[in-house]
């Protein structure tokens, strides 16, 4: 099994895109490019970084996540996550990457602030971000046309001193 039928295992279902940016399906051909292209990135040179999600005991595939739109002038960036298997849902995977990935934006990359938009629905991810550190900002409205409608978006930031607060310089997130 290699990263590529990894992600494609469940990339194109509806349950996991419907609350990503697209539901339009993506060719094997796309993923392969996207994938070729993100693990060859510089955060800095490239403004994005995308890492895979793997449970460190069994190994298992669990999803992509990054920081996008890095910019080193504003030292801020967005942040995107993804469990792809529906049976993973809500066992705190996404809490953990999401801390380990703030842990990474605030103590290597430097940044000042870390901030995502998500479907106001998705109410899962909002938990999730909430129990990271990541505080509600406003809201985007009607933002999105999914499911037939405009929905709403909700903006969410941390900033890199209420996540040092929490988190002292040197402290470690997770287990070794
Ligand atoms: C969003 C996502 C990364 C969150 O990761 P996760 O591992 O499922 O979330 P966690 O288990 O860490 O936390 C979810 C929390 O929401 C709770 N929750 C689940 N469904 C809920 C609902 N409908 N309403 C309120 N809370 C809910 C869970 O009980 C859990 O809280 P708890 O730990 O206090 O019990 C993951 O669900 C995912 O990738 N979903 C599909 C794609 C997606 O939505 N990506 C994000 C786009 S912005």
């Amino acid at each position: 099994m290699t990263d590529l039928d990894d992600i494609l295992k469940y990339w194109n279902t509806y349950e996991l895109r419907r609350f990503l940016g697209s539901t339009i399906p993506m060719s094997r051909q796309a993923e392969k490019e996207w994938l070729e292209r993100v693990t060859k990135y510089s955060p800095f040179k490239d403004g994005e970084m995308v890492l895979a999600i793997v449970d460190k005991m069994s190994n298992e595939f669990l999803g992509t996540c990054g920081v996008f739109d890095i910019s080193s002038a504003n030292r801020h960036a967005e942040f995107g996550i993804a469990i792809h298997n529906p049976d993973n849902l809500s066992k705190g995977y996404g809490t953990d990457t999401t801390l380990v990935m703030l842990w990474i934006a605030f103590n290597i990359l430097g940044l000042n602030t870390v901030y995502l938009r998500a479907f106001s629905k998705n109410k899962r991810a909002l938990k999730a971000y909430e129990k990271a550190g990541f505080k509600m900002v406003g809201t985007l409205r009607g933002h999105v046309f999914s499911e037939g409608e405009f929905q709403d978006h909700v903006m969410m930031d941390i900033t890199a001193g209420e996540f040092f607060e929490r988190y002292p310089a040197g402290t470690q997130i997770g287990q070794p």
